[in-house]
């Protein structure tokens, strides 16, 4: 991150005054990519104010007699160091920089957590209550159903929202031990409501992809919205070769084809499915398939397979 190393040095001339920072808490773990950052500070002592993320820097507009400043921004997967630096009037800054993590199977930075990282436990206690003030509800607590948005607005902004999310948050978000609003799991459960008829086709087939069979359908789906279609959190490619890694390099898929070059597995128009680009998908089914390998069709022999995008 551009300047957060210099800032640590000018970090250490601390002055009489403070700041604090609500939330987020040092070392918690977050799923989205959008978190909140809310400071207190004293505006009349107060001549700038700037929250540094990885990727951005955020100066605040100041005004007198506001001491809550709210923020949304964005984090990456991984480590995360959420800089807030404070110039009094008298021209001497202070920094403060929380350490958080973004935890995600798909991105390699994003698996494991270091050891003393805590799961985000937000709605839980008497965290809400700082917001309450301001961010009420019909029913007067901090927080209710109708006023999610009001924090968490940018998790629908992405291109592509799906369509439960745009409509609430309750449904999915029915609290559990962790927090009022965890989900439960297996999330498929609840994906299914609505997806049942995909269900039923998966379960019917033979084999079953490891992912989706673990039921944590948001290992690859955003559950909220995305910028690639399917709410898929990385292009289908990119996706799966996080995992099968080998498959970025390596000749595929015909070993031993005849012809010399591997065949393509993207940047061709693929011809079973109009509009989409060749990918993995083409001749995997990244759920569940009868067939080895999850192919999309039979290639015991026949190359039915084939015959979906090459005509005889
Ligand atoms: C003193 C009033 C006040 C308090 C207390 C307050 N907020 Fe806010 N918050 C606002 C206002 C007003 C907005 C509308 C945007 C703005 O003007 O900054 C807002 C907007 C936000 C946003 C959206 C910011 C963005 O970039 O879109 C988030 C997130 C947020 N608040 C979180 C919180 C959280 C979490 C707490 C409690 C820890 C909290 N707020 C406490 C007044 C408050
Ligand atoms: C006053 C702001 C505010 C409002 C309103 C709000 N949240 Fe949050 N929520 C937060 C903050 C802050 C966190 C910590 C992570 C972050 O910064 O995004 C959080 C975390 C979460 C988490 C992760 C688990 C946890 O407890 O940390 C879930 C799930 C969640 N919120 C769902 C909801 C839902 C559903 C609603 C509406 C019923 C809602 N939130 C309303 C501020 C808010
Ligand atoms: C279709 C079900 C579903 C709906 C609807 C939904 N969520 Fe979620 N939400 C999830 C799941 C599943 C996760 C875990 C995502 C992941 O790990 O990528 C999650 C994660 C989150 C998180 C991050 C939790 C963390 O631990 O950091 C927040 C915040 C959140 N949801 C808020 C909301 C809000 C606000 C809405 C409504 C605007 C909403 N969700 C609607 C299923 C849903
Ligand atoms: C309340 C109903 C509901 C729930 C619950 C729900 N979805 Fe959806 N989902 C929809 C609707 C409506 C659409 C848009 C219509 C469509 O394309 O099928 C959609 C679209 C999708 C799509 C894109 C489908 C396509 O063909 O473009 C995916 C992928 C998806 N949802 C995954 C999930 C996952 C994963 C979960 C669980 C975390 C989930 N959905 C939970 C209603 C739901
Ligand atoms: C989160 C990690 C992960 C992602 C992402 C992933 N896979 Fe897998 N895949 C696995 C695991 C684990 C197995 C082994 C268990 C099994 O056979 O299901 C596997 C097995 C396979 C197999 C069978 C391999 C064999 O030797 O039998 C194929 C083919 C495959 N995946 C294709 C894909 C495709 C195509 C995608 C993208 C749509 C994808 N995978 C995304 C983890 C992943
Ligand atoms: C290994 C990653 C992975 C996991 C885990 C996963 N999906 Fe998918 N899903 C995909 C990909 C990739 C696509 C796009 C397929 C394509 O291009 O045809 C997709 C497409 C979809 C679609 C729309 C297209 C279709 O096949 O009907 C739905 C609905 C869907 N997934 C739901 C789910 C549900 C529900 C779960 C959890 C049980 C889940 N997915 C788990 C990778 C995954
Ligand atoms: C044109 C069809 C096609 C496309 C596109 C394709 N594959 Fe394959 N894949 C195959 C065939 C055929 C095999 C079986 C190869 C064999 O028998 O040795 C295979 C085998 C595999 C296997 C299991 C055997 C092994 O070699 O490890 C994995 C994993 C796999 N593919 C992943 C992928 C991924 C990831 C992509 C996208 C980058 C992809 N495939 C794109 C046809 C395809
Ligand atoms: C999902 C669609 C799809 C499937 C399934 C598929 N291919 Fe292809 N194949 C393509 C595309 C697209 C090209 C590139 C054509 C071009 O360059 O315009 C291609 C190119 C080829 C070529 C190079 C010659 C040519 O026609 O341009 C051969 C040979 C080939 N494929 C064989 C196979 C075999 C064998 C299988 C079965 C294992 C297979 N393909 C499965 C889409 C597919």
């Amino acid at each position: 991150m551009i300047g957060l190393s210099l800032l640590l040095t000018l970090g250490s001339i601390l002055i009489g005054w403070a700041f604090e920072v609500i939330t987020p808490k040092a070392k918690s773990i977050f799923r989205e990519e959008y978190i909140s950052v809310v400071v207190k500070l004293n505006p009349a002592q107060t001549s700038k104010a700037v929250i540094r993320t990885e990727t951005e820097s955020i100066t605040l507009k100041l005004e007198k007699d506001k001491e809550i400043y709210c923020k949304t921004v964005k984090i990456i997967p991984g480590k995360n160091r959420i800089g807030v630096e404070i110039t009094g009037k008298d021209g001497k800054v202070q920094l403060k920089v929380i350490p958080v993590f973004m935890a995600s199977q798909v991105f390699p930075a994003g698996n494991t957590p270091p050891k003393d990282f805590k799961v985000s436990g937000f709605h839980k206690g008497k965290s809400e209550a700082l917001c309450a003030e301001c961010h009420k509800s019909k029913s007067n607590t901090a927080v209710g159903a109708e006023n999610c948005k009001q924090c968490h607005g940018n998790i629908l902004n992405r291109k592509f929202p799906h369509p439960p999310s745009v409509a609430g948050c309750t449904l999915c978000h029915t609290g559990g031990e962790r927090s009022k609003y965890a989900w439960k799991e297996p999330i498929s459960d609840t994906c299914f409501m609505c997806h049942g008829d995909k269900k039923n086709i998966w379960y019917s087939k033979k084999y079953m992809h490891g992912p989706p069979s673990t039921g944590r359908c948001y290992i690859c789906h955003n559950p909220h919205s995305e910028d690639v279609r399917f709410f898929l959190k990385k292009q289908t490619n990119d996706l799966c070769t996080t995992c099968h890694s080998e498959k970025r390099e390596e000749k595929h898929p015909l070993v031993g084809f005849v012809f010399g070059d591997a065949h393509p597995v993207s940047g061709k128009p693929d011809p079973a499915r109009p509009g989409f680009e060749l990918a993995c998908t083409g001749c995997h089914n990244p759920h569940a398939s009868n067939y080895r390998f999850f192919f999309q069709n039979d290639y015991s022999g026949e190359a039915i397979l084939c015959l979906r995008c090459h005509k005889k």
